[in-house]
């Protein structure tokens, strides 16, 4: 499973990039709303920072399929390749990934709840889709895990063109579990990559490995031995 970073924070944006192996950067209307910045500055900046070659996922705010096809087009220009246009699913929706499956540019299909969602905008050419794990978990146990798990299935069943990008987490736990459905890609927030890899025992194992070490060679490190 690849991990993105889920976020319009550009903090939060350069300390994923720079500690983890994220594969790109997903965003929807409410991050990019909570930084209250320029748009154009904003996306720019992210691209900057990730650089060309990861994918950045921008989601429309237009309902019309027509609209939707004109932004797309306009962000690609200015965001370059490895570039998705992220569209809620709705008829005008769909018609907008079939255009855009035409011209070439990605298809991110989101607010995915429901694994027939998933298989009409995989059908219509949608590169990713997009379920929302804990918007489900938070209505129904285990609905978000089992949601994904269900398209993830549905994808080897019918050999389709598209990967589930599972979104929209609170734990770890949560991730470890739909990682375990063979999901292709997650997006969380930095604070759930930094607590994905966090474990006390870690801790206590390194202040072991440390407190060893000082015992007998001091504040030596190994490049004092070897260089
Ligand atoms: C990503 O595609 C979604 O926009 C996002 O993950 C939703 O997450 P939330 O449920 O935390 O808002």
């Amino acid at each position: 499973m690849n991990y993105l970073i889920d976020s319009g924070n550009l903090e939060e944006i350069k300390y994923a990039n720079e500690f983890f192996p994220i594969v790109g950067v997903t965003t929807n209307p409410t991050l990019v709303a909570r930084e209250n910045m320029d748009f154009r500055k904003l996306f720019t900046s992210i691209r900057e920072i990730i650089g060309p070659d990861k994918m950045l996922h921008v989601q429309t705010t237009a309902t019309k399929a027509e609209q939707i096809v004109e932004e797309a087009v306009a962000l690609k220009k200015l965001l370059g390749d490895n570039f998705f246009i992220k569209i809620p699913i709705s008829e005008e929706g769909l018609k907008a990934t079939r255009k855009l499956k035409e011209q070439g540019i990605g298809v991110t299909m989101t607010a995915i709840f429901a694994p027939q969602q998933a298989l009409i905008a995989a059908k219509a050419g949608a590169d990713f889709v997009a379920p929302y794990v804990k918007r489900l978990d938070n209505i129904s146990a285990d609905g978000g895990v089992q949601t994904v798990a269900d398209i993830v299935n549905l994808f080897n069943i019918y050999s389709l063109d598209y990967q589930v990008l599972a979104a929209s987490f609170t734990t770890s736990y949560e991730l470890h579990k739909v990682a375990l459905t063979g999901a292709h890609n997650a997006t969380i927030s930095a604070k759930l990559l930094k607590a994905a890899i966090t474990h006390s025992m870690t801790e206590n194992a390194i202040a072991g490995f440390e407190k060893d070490w000082k015992s007998v060679y001091g504040d030596k490190t190994v490049l004092d031995f070897v260089k």
